[in-house]
């Protein structure tokens, strides 16, 4: 599918999908309230359907998942607590550490291959203020990602998110899964989407990725937790008026751009293994799992690269100095990895 203005071949990242004709139409057709006032129907639909997908009790629509993310610390910390997470996740390195700015909470980092915590690991990391002689914050929420973005869209074992899941409440820790791509962990691993998630207390996904709409992340728990995030939604301004209308985009979204994953998941991976095949580049295949490939440039730096890339039509997003990523998504067809293949080589 292209179904997008321009020639290029748009890799950055699975956020540049824009909504497609049929999206726009359920989308102009949704019946709308003030949502803040809470009867806005198509938003309780939306509200609704994901907190039965993922087996929880309830769910609230937020306009973006890096807001997902932080009304779910603030929801489930007090300030002066600890968060715990991956040294690469998305909520450590690329939210403006809201975690300290706006939920007032320290952060414990945990390493492990392709963005990935082991239960091992999670346990060393969990710091506790009983038995430290007051030296120590206390740590109350334990974050995994998956997929692991930085981890080259890396999925998790089942096995190893329900021992995080169990150190962490051991520990008397909550769980907080970053889904921002649950959906391709999903398709990619073929774990049931309410099995994947039981052993977290809430979980953020967004439908403005590889899901292809607009605007939109959910954020699901107990009825309690999820009370509380709505409050912290307004507190951060997330309410919104009518938006039903973007409601619209997700619901779209979940009935008809989740199987479809697994073609993005495909072109990734030939995407990766060609490169792979060159002598300019790197690429570790075992962590593409999804719909990423994380470019090592072995010879020049990843600026030069992806500008090289750029004058051949192809977009890439530059990680690192040597590493470039790119992303398949909807509007991303065969030709278009032929085409982006082509580039990488012309561009060693
Ligand atoms: C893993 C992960 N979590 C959260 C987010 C944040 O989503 P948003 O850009 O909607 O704030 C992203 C964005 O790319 C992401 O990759």
């Amino acid at each position: 599918m292209r179904d997008y203005p321009g020639d290029r071949v748009d890799l950055r990242s699975d956020t540049v999908t824009q909504p497609t004709p049929p999206m726009r139409e359920a989308m102009a057709k949704a019946a709308v309230g003030d949502d803040v006032w809470g009867d806005d129907p198509t938003v309780i639909q939306l509200e609704n359907t994901v907190a039965g997908m993922l087996g929880k009790d309830a769910a609230v629509f937020v306009p973006s998942g890096t807001m997902s993310n932080n009304i779910a610390i603030k929801s489930q910390t007090n300030h002066g607590d600890e968060i715990l997470t991956h040294r690469n996740s998305h909520i450590y390195l690329w939210e403006s550490g809201a975690y300290a700015s706006l939920a007032g909470c320290s952060i414990s980092l945990v390493d492990g291959d392709w963005g990935q915590m082991t239960p091992a690991g999670v346990q060393q990391a969990i710091r506790k203020t009983a038995g430290s002689n007051y030296h120590f914050p206390d740590c109350k929420l334990v974050c995994a990602e998956n997929t692991a973005n930085v981890g080259g869209g890396s999925i998790y074992e089942q096995k190893t998110l329900d021992e995080i899941c169990q150190v962490a409440h051991e520990n008397d820790c909550r769980t907080h899964l970053d889904g921002a791509r649950l959906f391709n962990a999903v398709i990619g691993s073929g774990v049931d989407p309410e099995r994947m998630v039981r052993g977290f207390d809430t979980v953020s996904i967004c439908l403005s990725k590889g899901l292809g709409a607009p605007v939109g992340s959910v954020l699901v728990g107990d009825l309690e937790t999820i009370s509380k995030s709505r409050w912290w939604r307004k507190t951060f301004g997330g309410g919104m008026r009518q938006s039903g209308i973007l409601a619209a985009a997700g619901i779209y979204a979940l009935e008809n751009n989740i199987d479809r994953l697994s073609e993005d998941h495909i072109r990734a991976s030939r995407l990766a293994e060609a490169i792979s095949r060159m002598n300019s580049f790197s690429v570790e295949l075992g962590a593409v799992q999804s719909n990423m490939v994380y470019v090592q440039c072995n010879e020049d730096s990843a600026k030069e690269v992806a500008s090289r890339l750029a004058s051949r039509g192809v977009d890439v997003s530059e990680e690192t100095d040597s590493i470039v990523r790119a992303v398949a998504h909807l509007h991303i067809t065969d030709e278009d990895i032929v085409r982006a293949i082509e580039a990488f080589e012309q561009s060693q």
